[in-house]
């Protein structure tokens, strides 16, 4: 009796424990469950905190280029509110069938450079590929004629996807962070009112990190995934310009520095178009040279009249071009070479009643573009 008791209680105990156990992972379940839901719940409010931050930002600093509501401003900046910066594919069959049918055609193209291959089965493959291209060509105008009113505001349908059009292979979430905190240096080149400059503090900019990240959040929140319509395309009012040489789209690297060699530099200026506008702008410190790293400063020094540590900027080029190379020392100079040399080894020759205070780093800070633009701006201080 006593002993039955006493396993009775202990079977008791056993009993009441594993309830309690059960109890308490039952609990620490439905806690964590909970706890799960707020943890979502939190994540989403602080997800559309950060859209809307984003919204007011973009409001406020990017909206002049790239259109109120994101769609573009014609010849100022491209639509990010756009089924191709999200890569969306109207019609993903053509698609398909127009990628197997390269394809097939890169195989005829191996096989015909083969020794081995007969002549008559050259002929074959080059009327197959006459075939293929007739194929392609077909299929293109079905594309094309689908989206027409678009095409003919530069979208191209065989160019559905922004990001690999320019042979970005991260995420779309990278491409714009990168973007916005490097800028593209070099398209000031491709959009003639202004490329994308550099908007991080990091670079020179005004944003922190923090709203950098928020205005992610608020373009991506753009992306319509499957339900992008073509209404969607047509409303677009700049599409993103592909330079003709595709190595002009500089995501993060910094552009080539013009460097110190002279001879070479003015070979180089041959190349480029000079814009006084904006060499104004570089020299007064309103535009940042393309590499960036903050206004030059020439006009910090360089005053108006004669009262500046350096020559007056007014009459630079009537100096150069008639004073200056009077000078044996600078026999044999043109006006150019002369301004270049100033520019980028100003110990070189110093100009006459002045101390070389001129830092010789500008062949570092300046890119050809930056130095085109200098020259075609001092040139005309010809007064
Ligand atoms: C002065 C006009 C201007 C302003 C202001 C401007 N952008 Fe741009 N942005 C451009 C241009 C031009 C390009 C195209 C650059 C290129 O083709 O490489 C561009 C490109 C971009 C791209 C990449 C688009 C693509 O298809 O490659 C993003 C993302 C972007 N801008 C976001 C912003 C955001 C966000 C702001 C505000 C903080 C902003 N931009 C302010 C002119 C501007
Ligand atoms: C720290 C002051 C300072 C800054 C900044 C500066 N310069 Fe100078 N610069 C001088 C002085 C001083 C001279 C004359 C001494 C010499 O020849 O080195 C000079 C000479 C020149 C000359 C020759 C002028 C002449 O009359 O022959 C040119 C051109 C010139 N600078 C252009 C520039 C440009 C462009 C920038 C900006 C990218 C710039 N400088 C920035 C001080 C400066």
């Amino acid at each position: 009796m006593f002993e039955r008791m006493l396993v009775g209680s202990i079977e008791n105990r056993i009993t009441v424990g594993i309830l309690a156990f059960v109890g308490m992972m039952i609990l620490l379940g439905w806690a964590a469950i909970n706890e799960g839901g707020r943890m979502a719940a939190f994540q989403q409010m602080e997800e559309a905190r950060s859209i809307e931050l984003g919204a007011y930002s973009y409001a406020s600093n990017c909206s002049t280029c790239h259109g109120p509501d994101g769609r573009g401003g014609a010849g100022r900046a491209p639509a990010l509110n756009n089924p191709q910066f999200f890569g969306h594919d109207f019609f993903p069959e053509i698609t398909a069938e127009i990628t197997s049918l390269r394809q097939e055609k890169t195989r005829l193209n191996l096989e015909r450079g083969e020794t081995q291959t007969t002549d008559a089965r050259k002929t074959e493959i080059d009327t197959r590929i006459t075939e293929i291209d007739a194929q392609i060509e077909g299929l293109n105008l079905q594309r094309t004629s689908g989206v027409q009113a678009a095409v003919e505001r530069g979208y191209n349908p065989d160019r559905f996807d922004r990001l690999s059009n320019v042979g970005w292979v991260g995420t779309r979430e990278a491409f714009v962070v990168t973007t916005l905190v490097h800028g593209r240096p070099a398209s000031v080149s491709y959009w003639p009112q202004g490329g994308m400059v550099a908007w991080a503090q990091t670079a020179g900019g005004p944003l922190r990190m923090d709203q950098i990240e928020d205005l992610t959040a608020y373009i991506l929140n753009w992306d319509k995934g499957d339900a992008w319509t073509v209404e969607d395309l047509f409303a677009v009012n700049q599409f993103a310009i592909e330079p003709i040489d595709p190595s002009g789209i500089v995501l993060a690297d910094v552009p080539d520095a013009v460097g110190t060699d002279v001879a070479q530099i003015i070979a180089d200026l041959a190349t480029v178009q000079g814009d006084p506008a904006r060499g104004d702008r570089l020299y007064h410190g309103t535009a940042n040279p393309q590499r960036g790293g903050g206004v030059l400063g020439c006009s910090g020094c360089h005053l108006p009249d004669a009262n500046g540590t350096g020559p007056m900027t007014a009459g630079t080029f009537t100096r150069a071009s008639g004073e200056r190379l009077q000078d044996p020392l600078l026999a044999g100079y043109t006006p150019d070479q002369y301004i270049v040399e100033a520019i980028v080894m100003p110990g070189n020759y110093i100009v006459p009643n002045f101390t070389n205070v001129m830092l010789p780093t500008f062949g570092e800070r300046l890119t050809l573009q930056d130095m085109a633009d200098l020259v075609a701006y001092l040139e005309t201080q010809n007064q």
